[in-house]
Order: C-alpha cells, then structure tokens, then sequence
C-alpha cells in the first residue's frame, strides 16, 4: 500500500503545498479550498484550478523517475500494489499506475452540484457555463474534495490498509487528515512495515518504522530497486 502527496510531483515542475514557496503561501485555503470559499467567490476559485489544471496540460510536465518506480513496482510486484495519492494530478495514471485511486479528487474532472455528473474536462472552467449533462448554469465544480469535505474511497483505503503487508507514505508533510492517520491505523491493526520515503522528516516521522530522506526523483527507485531485487 502506497500513499503519496506533492513531494512526488515536486521535481516534475508542480508545487507543494506547505514548503516555504508553496502553493499555501501564495494564496488562502480557506478562499480556493473550502465549500464556504467556493460559495462567496466561484470565480476566484474557479481561476485558481484553471490556472492548475493549464499547468498540468502543459507538455513540459511529465511523470518523473519517482512515478515511474511505483508504476513498475505495480507490474513487477508478486503481489497487490494500491496506490492511494493525495494528488489531483495525473501524472501517475501517466507513468501506468492502474490500481490507483485519487483521494483528492482529480484537476482533470469536474462535476455538476446540479445532477451529480462527473466528466472529463482538460478546458477552462467557469460560472457561465451549463453541464452538458442537465444543462443547469453555474452549478459545475473541480472534482477536488475541499477542506471540511469527506474524502473519494475511504471504504476502500481502510480496507487495504487492514491487510497490507507493507505501508510506504512518499512525498507528504502528514499534516492532512485522514491521509496523515494511515500510519497509525497500519501500526495498530496490522504487522506490516511501515517506510517513509520523503525531503524531510514530516509531522509523522516518528510513527514509521524506516525513513529515509531525499528527492523523491532518487530515493523512490532505489528504494524500488532493492525491493524488487530482494529475494523472495
Ligand atoms: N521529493 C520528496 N519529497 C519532497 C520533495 C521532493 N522533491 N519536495 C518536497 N517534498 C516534501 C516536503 O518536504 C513535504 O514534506 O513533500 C511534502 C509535501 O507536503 P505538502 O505540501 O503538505 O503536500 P501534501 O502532504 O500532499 O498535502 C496534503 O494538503 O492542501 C492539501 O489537498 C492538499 O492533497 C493536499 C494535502
């Protein structure tokens, strides 16, 4: 079972949240990531992820060496490999994850408050316009879970978490819940082992039982490697 967060995506050219140029000290949670922030200024919110999800279709940014380990780790491993990821973006259904889920949401979804579609959507977003679905104006959002929102799977991930034989957290500062309690609950109810493979020791550091700290782009498949080589 593997958790991953901004770190992973940093050194493919997307920002994190909480690192000293990140993403949350430019602009305000609260204004772009919360059903409140969302009902006083759609536009404000709606410039936010267009301007994220441009970012995003811009062909300079790729999967990197990080994403693609974990894709590898998926064909090679005996076993299961579920990749649960903080992220919007799409970069590691890019590198050929498939046992992926999103529990953040995607930047390249939306949805319609109006009649619950969700579609696709790689274009600017904006309160003029209808879903093709129900043709409702006005009502179309990021498919993002905001603070204050239940996040995509949760029945999912727990039950994965309770019989994973391995818990490895890459790329997040744990100060989000409930992604940050993975660690907790893997340590309570199971033997698995538990890595964290990030820049800097997070807010959970202590709670694992390896940590190992650098750019993603080289610990993550090194850390791959020798699994995949490690006999068996
Ligand atoms: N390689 C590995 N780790 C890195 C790298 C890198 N190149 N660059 C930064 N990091 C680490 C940082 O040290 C930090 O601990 O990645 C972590 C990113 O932390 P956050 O910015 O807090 O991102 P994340 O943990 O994913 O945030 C969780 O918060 O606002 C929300 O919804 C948003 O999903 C996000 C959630």
């Amino acid at each position: 079972m593997i958790l991953t967060g901004a770190g992973i995506s940093k050194e493919s050219g997307l920002d994190t949240f909480r690192c000293e140029d990140g993403i949350w000290s430019r602009v305000s949670l609260e204004d772009v990531a919360t059903p409140e922030g969302f009902a006083r200024n759609p536009r404000l919110v709606h410039e936010f992820y267009n301007a994220r999800r441009s970012k995003l279709c811009d062909p300079e940014i790729a999967p990197n060496a990080a994403h693609l380990a974990l894709a590898r780790l998926e064909q090679e491993w005996p076993g299961d490999v579920f990749l649960v990821t903080q992220n919007i973006d799409d970069l590691h259904e890019r590198a050929g994850n498939r046992n992926l889920l999103h529990m953040h949401g995607e930047l390249k979804k939306i949805r319609c408050d109006a009649c619950d579609a969700h579609m696709e959507w790689v274009d600017e977003l904006g309160v003029e316009h209808g879903c093709p679905q129900c043709h409702v104006v006005g009502r179309l959002r990021p498919h993002v879970v905001w603070f204050g929102e239940m996040p995509i799977g949760m029945d999912r991930i727990y039950e994965a978490l309770d019989r994973c034989t391995l818990f490895m957290s890459i790329g997040t500062s744990g100060h989000v819940y409930p992604a940050a309690g993975f660690v907790s609950h893997v340590r309570m109810y199971t033997r698995a082992h538990t890595v964290e493979l990030n820049m800097e020791p997070s807010n959970g550091a202590t709670l694992f039982a390896e940590t190992i700290y650098g750019p993603a782009t080289e610990v993550v498949p090194a850390y791959i490697e020798a699994l995949l080589s490690r006999p068996r």
